[in-house]
Formats: C-alpha cells, structure tokens, sequence
C-alpha cells in the first residue's frame, strides 16, 4: 500500500504551551489535525473555566492563515478545584478536565495529592458528564518508576471506576500490558489514548548505548514486551483506544542537561510515525478508526468530515525546530520518516 487516505484525524492528547511556543506547536498540530485536546499543565495551570477560555483565544491566534483547527480545553484538577467550576467548564464549552498526581509529571506541583480530595468534583463531573483524563502513576517514591502506572491502577484508578460508574476516564498515554488489558476488561466508559512513541519504542531506545534524553518522557518507555502489547490494543480495531500524541515540547537545553524534563515531541509528524507503527504490526487498514473515528466517538463529537492522504515517501526529519526563542529537538531528529501527508 502506498497511499491512505483517513477521516482527518484528531489528537486527543497534546501539550501546546502558551506564549511564542504558540508559534510552532499550533502550526504543527493544525497542520495534522482537525482538533486537539489542550493539556492544561501551564505554569502556572488552567485551573478555571475562565482562563481555559483565554488560552484557546492565545491558541486560536496562532492558527495558520487557511488551516482550520480547534482546540479543545481542559481543566487542571487541584484539590481546591470548587465543585461548582464543573457547571463553569460545562458552559465554557470545556471538555474535559486533567488528572495528575502531585509530583507525577512536568508542571504536575498543583496536582491533586489524595483522590479523595476531588471526589465531590468528580461527583459533579459525572452528573454534568464531563469525562476525566488521568495521568496513571503513583508518586510513591517506594515504588520503582516503571511500575508506578501498574500500581495506579490497583491503588487509584480500579476504585475510582467502581465508585464513579458513568464517570468517563480516560487512562491516558498508556505504556504498560497491564494498563492495555485493564482497560480492554474495563466498562466502556473506560478508554485509553496511545501515543506514537510508545507504540514504536522501548525503554532500550532511551538507555541502551547512552542516555538519550528526546527518548525521555513520563511515563518512561517500558519493556518491548508492552510496546507489543500497546501495538495490539491499537490495531485491535477496539473503540476504546485511540489517537493521543502527547507531544510535549521542551527546551533543547531543558532536555539536554544533567537532570532533563520529561517529555518527547511527534506534533512534526504524528501521523506519519502512527502510520509507521500501524504498518509495523501489518494493520494499516485499522489506523483510520485509531486515528479519526474511536475519538470523537468517545468524547460524543462529530467524526471530521475531510480527508487527509498519506504517501509512501520518506523525508528527512530536521535537527531542530525554533521553539520560542530557543529550540526543541523533535523525535527522530536528523533520521527518516517512511509517511508523508499529501500536500
Ligand atoms: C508532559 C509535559 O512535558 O508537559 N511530559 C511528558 O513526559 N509526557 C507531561 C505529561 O503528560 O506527563
Ligand atoms: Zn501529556
């Protein structure tokens, strides 16, 4: 097959920054697809339904002239976040609100620090059904870091599912067989996005023959035996996985330093390296429904109506991006992506 032509896709996952990085990340991300959930990780964080609202008009601002892209706003759940924000975010058109554990990730400080503490907004989420998008790691300094999403879902999220059973959760960016299968057996509220990274990487890309830091992000690249296992739940043809970059641009020097932030950036070439994961496992004919359908179908929007057309021709990726007024270094710099989208 040399040519595929999608639904266009969307990207259910993905860190936008704010500021002059505007510049490259929308028009990256614009260039791939219709639509984008917006993480609310700022420093500091999209805590209400108000500044959700400032930051899609910053985002709107730097929206290529012709290309049409929405943005979809997220909230950042604190244990102060006011039960009351959710008829806000509600009205404000937001979509949904972001889970992270206090220390879990980049920008993560604000997080939430026990569940239990939010438990009267996820209350209020499940009556006004806005669905809750989990970042699934412990932070427990005692347990190894590449257990720390298996351990989330025994500890955090298999009680959150039972005591919130219309809740819809997202369990995003999973990176673990155990997080694939929790979610294949779990009601269809629950879902789970994938990124490009995770399906074509292991934990050796990041740390065999040298430490290389654009292979860092959170959660870490795991064993090649769950990368299998994410590459199956992908191609599965199941509604409850689907597209979700997490694209997370950095600083080069934030990255390439003595203790680098987490985070990998794919907005570049999203689809093209999805596509070269989908191809990988001999199932190109179910990205479509990855991509561009099982999505919007979860979130209860409209499937896209355009089309995009990808083509077997390699290019070069480029050592750098301008980011701001520095620059990021995107995943596979400098190497070849097997997919180009028709101009
Ligand atoms: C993300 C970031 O940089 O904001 N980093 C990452 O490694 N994925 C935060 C996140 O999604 O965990
Ligand atoms: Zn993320």
């Amino acid at each position: 097959m040399n040519n595929l032509t999608l639904i266009r896709p969307d990207d259910w996952h993905i860190h936008l920054r704010d500021g002059a990085a505007l510049g490259t990340t929308v028009a990256h991300a614009a260039a791939q697809f219709a639509r984008a959930i917006v993480m609310p990780n700022l420093a500091p964080p999209v805590v209400t339904a108000e500044q959700a609202l400032a930051y899609r008009a910053r985002i709107l601002g730097h929206v290529p002239a012709g290309a049409k892209f929405e943005p979809l706003m997220t909230l950042y759940l604190t244990d102060n976040t006011p039960a009351d924000e959710i008829l806000r975010a509600k009205a404000a058109g937001v979509a949904a609100l972001k889970l992270y554990p206090a220390g879990a990730t980049t920008h993560s400080e604000s997080g939430v620090t026990a569940i239990e503490k939010v438990y009267p907004v996820l209350e209020a989420m499940q009556t006004h059904d806005l669905p809750l998008l989990v970042h699934g790691e412990v932070t427990d300094p005692a347990i190894d870091i590449f257990d720390r999403e298996a351990v989330f879902i025994e500890r955090v999220l298999a009680p959150l599912i039972a005591r919130f059973p219309a809740l819809r959760v997202v369990f995003e960016h999973i990176t673990t067989r155990a997080a694939a299968d929790f979610v294949t057996a779990a009601p269809a509220t629950v879902a789970a996005t994938l990124t490009a990274h995770h399906l074509l990487y292991n934990r050796n890309a990041l740390l065999a023959g040298g430490v290389r830091p654009h292979y860092y992000c959170l959660p870490v690249l795991k064993r090649e035996a769950d990368r299998q296992a994410l590459l199956r739940a992908a191609t599965s043809g199941s509604p409850k996985f689907f597209l979700g970059t997490d694209s997370a641009p950095h600083d080069r020097a934030r990255k390439e330093t003595a203790c680098g932030c987490a985070g990998s950036y794919t907005a570049h070439a999203a689809i093209e390296l999805y596509a070269e994961a989908f191809e990988q496992a001999g199932a190109l004919d179910r990205l479509e429904g990855f991509a561009s359908r099982f999505g919007p179908d979860f979130y209860r929007l409209p499937r896209n109506t355009d089309r995009i057309t990808l083509v077997r021709q390699s290019w070069d990726i480029p050592e750098r991006y301008p980011l701001a007024d520095g620059a990021l270094v995107p995943l596979r710099a400098g190497a070849r992506v097997d997919w180009r989208i028709q101009p």
